[in-house]
């Protein structure tokens, strides 16, 4: 077997960190025209207060709206709809209804303007608390306000993995998924 390793490219190095799972975020403008966007790089940074990081670079258009709505939605999105979450990181909402275009459903969310993408099993209502320019994207940090997810989707307190197929960034249009098996190690 062979242990040779070969460098990567470091704005590469990013990948060596994937595969990471995909979220939908959703926002608003100041007129409330919904937006979303896919995002592989957002992740828990604290318990209590619960609060989430999303990583979003400035020339996206949900930059814009997040900076100054202050408030985001984080949907979880599953295998049924990779597609669609493949297109809404690919085409910007600045000239299209990217919920129209990949039929997408909004529903008014708890706590928040943005809506929350009833495609999706699970929805953390987000409202920024601190924004942090880092390198070329921004991280965006959001209390979380509400949670909630589908009844079946979540058994004692953890994802029930046996009927629910999340999606993964590999890289570029790769996606992965988990499979059912539990391990426990040890
Ligand atoms: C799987 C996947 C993951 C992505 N992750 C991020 C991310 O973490 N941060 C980011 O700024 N853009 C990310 N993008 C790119 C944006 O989703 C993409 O530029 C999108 O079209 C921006 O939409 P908007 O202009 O409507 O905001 C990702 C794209 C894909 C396909």
């Amino acid at each position: 077997m062979s242990l040779e390793k070969v460098d990567v490219r470091l704005p590469l190095a990013y990948r060596l960190l994937h595969p990471r799972n995909v979220v939908l975020v959703t926002c608003v403008d100041e007129v409330g025209k919904v937006n979303v966007i896919t995002l592989a790089w957002s992740m828990p940074v604290s318990m209590d207060p619960p609060i989430v990081a999303i990583s979003v670079a400035p020339k996206r258009y949900s930059h814009g709206l997040i900076e100054r709505s202050k408030e985001f939605v984080v949907n979880v999105p599953t295998m049924d709809i990779v597609k669609e979450a493949l297109y809404c990181g690919r085409v910007s909402g600045r000239r299209r209804d990217k919920f129209k275009d990949v039929g997408l459903t909004p529903s008014p969310a708890k706590r928040v303007k943005p809506p929350i993408i009833n495609e999706c099993i699970a929805h953390l209502e987000c409202k920024v608390i601190q924004q942090i320019k880092v390198g070329d994207h921004t991280l965006f940090l959001g209390e979380v306000v509400a949670a909630y997810v589908n009844e079946k989707s979540f058994v004692n307190n953890k994802y029930n993995l046996t009927i629910t197929r999340f999606i993964y960034h590999v890289g570029e249009d790769e996606f992965v998924t988990n499979e059912s098996r539990i391990v426990i190690p040890h």
